[in-house]
């Protein structure tokens, strides 16, 4: 199964893409994450790319199209993935459907998240993630049983640098002007689902996997629904 996941920045891309991946036993592949372990490295390279990250900016497309391209040729990849951030411009896009043709596989589909402006930014501000395991909280619903701890392993949560309203805002223009596009790529190209991401993080998923099971059933012939 191959999937990409849109929506604007906080829409539940990564809520969403840990959860299809732990029941359907494909990676999980956020760019985003990966930056960020670029970036902790301490690197120069983690150095040039935090200056896009903390403008709210997007990596430029050579060099986010060839780490892509190397993790999706790793071994877990083979059975699929789900691609989380990426593609995030049309370039992208390109570059990806042409890689998969090369070995004659395509997409399953598309999946935007539709959540508004208003709600990404309450979402964004208020996310927190532990520094040891990666667990995403969110103040507006899920206090910590001890505040600033994680529950899971104990660690310390922090907020992300690109995390506050004024980066997040030039998040949102960003991806209005170079990612939403994709998603007039992918609805040409027939592959794009879209939902209601505004709803309880249980119901979404009820959906996405309800889509993912019908897309994958043995009669099905490939188009979206
Ligand atoms: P990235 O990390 O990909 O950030 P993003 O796309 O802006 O997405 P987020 O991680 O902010 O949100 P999400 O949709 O995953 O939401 P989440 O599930 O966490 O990219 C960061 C940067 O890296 C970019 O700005 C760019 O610089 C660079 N980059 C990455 N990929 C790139 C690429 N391909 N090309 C170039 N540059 C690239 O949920 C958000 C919060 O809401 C959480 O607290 C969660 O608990 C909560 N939540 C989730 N679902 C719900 C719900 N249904 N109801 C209530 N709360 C919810």
């Amino acid at each position: 199964m191959r999937v990409v996941l849109l929506g604007l920045p906080g829409a539940g891309k990564g809520t969403q893409g840990e959860r299809i991946s732990k029941k359907y036993g494909i990676p999980h592949i956020s760019t985003g994450n990966m930056i960020r372990s670029i970036i902790d490295s301490g690197s120069e390279l983690g150095e040039l790319v935090k200056q896009y990250t903390t403008a709210g900016k997007l990596i430029p497309d050579e060099y986010v199209i060839e780490m892509v391209q190397q993790r999706v040729a790793e071994d877990d990849c083979q059975k699929g993935w789900i691609l989380d951030g990426f593609p995030r411009t049309v370039q992208q896009a390109i570059s990806l459907d042409k890689s998969l043709s090369d070995k004659s596989i395509e997409i399953d589909y598309a999946l935007e998240i539709r959540i508004s402006e208003e709600e990404a930014l309450r979402r964004i501000s208020q996310r927190r993630e532990c520094s040891e395991c990666g667990m995403v909280y969110n103040l507006m619903h899920k206090e910590t049983a001890v505040e600033g701890v994680c529950d899971k392993c104990g660690g310390k949560l922090y907020q992300r640098t690109d995390d506050n309203i004024e980066t997040a805002s030039a998040r949102l223009k960003v991806y209005m002007e170079q990612t939403h596009p994709v998603v007039h790529y992918y609805a040409q190209a027939g592959k794009l689902i879209s939902i209601n991401g505004e709803r309880d993080i249980n119901e979404v998923f009820a959906e996405v996997d309800a889509l993912t099971a019908k897309l994958l059933s043995p009669g099905h012939q490939g188009e979206v629904l």
